[in-house]
């Protein structure tokens, strides 16, 4: 077919699942240069190696591989280091699903876990173990915003010969890029900043070094966790705007944080762009000025008083995700923290008062006057 001079400005969506070769000789050139050709949509395709690529960028990494979701990222970063009979340690302020994969499956597979309380990930000698691989944590913990050191977490990870894996859903690059504060690999819930615009389920994985990457694009393709078509394009336009979000989502939560600590229906906020906040200056200096627009509040740890709130606010919509543009609210404890034992939720706090909020760029006033009726 002739085909005129066609140069789309935007990449096409690429929907196929495999591609085209002239002959024998077209596919070993694929196996020979690798980077030459696309095989079979799984294995690469132009819209994930186009977000790959992105995330790369915004991480400052060696290379990416876009995932399925932000699990899947999460069991490909593990499984770069662990084999079985490995252990991994974990902070205990974790999102619930990572906590699940640790309890419930790489337990299976022989990987075990120990979990570090928050004050103790800078002095890691009483957990590591002679099988110990790395060290999984979050730059702002899920769901309590607690902010990690991220140069003192990974020079005791090096001390101990261990590496340092970085879930940087809630902070984004805009914020904080782990890589370059040492981390051997961070990786994101694309599904939340990154796509921004809660259509999307995804994830990413970047390395600093160039080994992990070839190891994260074999552990992608061949246990099949690679991302589609349709929800890479949806995602790379969704990081083209990230910066511009992440500044407005991150302004709002800050006069919306303010006014909740000043609320009398409110018991804590927990916000890292509050002064109050035990990490503030870690904060300000490592997420360079901006916070981010993930909160929690704690209200009467009572389940009326926050089937109260859910019922009567019009703005922040009980949907378990985060980072849309729109804003919503979620609770740890029936949703996103369930699969913690009942002795982790108790540590943390993590009670039935405890209302996560996902705070958006709509005009800030009018969250504000929201939240101001729903908790009257
Ligand atoms: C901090 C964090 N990491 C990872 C995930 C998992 O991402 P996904 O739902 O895209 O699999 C989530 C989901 O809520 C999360 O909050």
């Amino acid at each position: 077919m002739l085909m005129p001079n066609i140069q789309p400005k935007i990449t096409p969506i690429y929907q196929t699942s495999v591609f085209k070769f002239e002959d024998l000789d077209a596919v070993q050139q694929y196996f020979d240069e690798p980077g030459s050709r696309y095989l079979y949509s799984r294995n690469g395709n132009p819209n994930s190696d186009e977000l790959a690529a992105a995330v790369n960028h915004w991480e400052g990494g060696a290379g990416a591989v876009a995932t399925g979701s932000g699990m899947a990222a999460i069991f490909a970063a593990l499984m770069t280091y662990c084999q079985a009979g490995d252990h991994v340690l974990c902070a205990a302020d974790i999102y619930g699903g990572s906590a699940a994969l640790l309890n419930l499956e790489l337990s299976r597979l022989g990987i075990t876990v120990s979990y570090v309380p928050f004050e103790e990930l800078y002095d890691l000698q009483a957990h590591v173990q002679a099988t110990t691989r790395l060290l999984l944590c979050e730059t702002m913990s899920n769901p309590l915003l607690r902010v990690v050191d991220l140069r003192a977490a990974a020079d005791e990870c090096h001390r101990h010969g261990i590496k340092l894996v970085v879930d940087n859903t809630f902070a984004t690059p805009v914020l904080t890029k782990p890589l370059a504060f040492g981390a051997d690999l961070v990786l994101h819930s694309v599904t939340k900043y990154l796509a921004g615009h809660s259509d999307v389920t995804a994830g990413a994985v970047v390395a600093a070094m160039p080994e992990d990457v070839a190891r994260l694009k074999q552990i992608g393709t061949i246990f099949g966790l690679t991302l589609s078509p349709m929800e890479s394009w949806l995602s790379v336009r969704g990081l083209k705007t990230m910066r511009l979000r992440v500044a407005a989502h991150s302004q709002n939560a800050q006069l919306i944080a303010e006014f909740l600590e000043r609320h009398p229906a409110v018991e804590a906020v927990y916000y890292p762009g509050l002064l109050a906040h035990p990490q503030h200056a870690l904060a300000t200096v490592q997420g360079r000025g901006l916070f981010g627009g993930m909160m929690s509040m704690r209200l009467a740890d009572d389940a009326a008083a926050v089937n109260r709130f859910m019922q009567r606010s019009q703005r922040f919509p009980f949907a378990p995700s985060l980072a849309g543009v729109d804003s919503s609210c979620s609770h740890p404890l029936y949703t996103s923290h369930r699969a913690l034992t009942d002795a982790q939720r108790a540590e943390l706090g993590i009670t039935v008062g405890l209302v996560r909020l996902s705070i958006g760029i709509e005009p800030v006033e009018e969250l504000l006057a929201d939240l101001a009726q729903a908790l009257e």
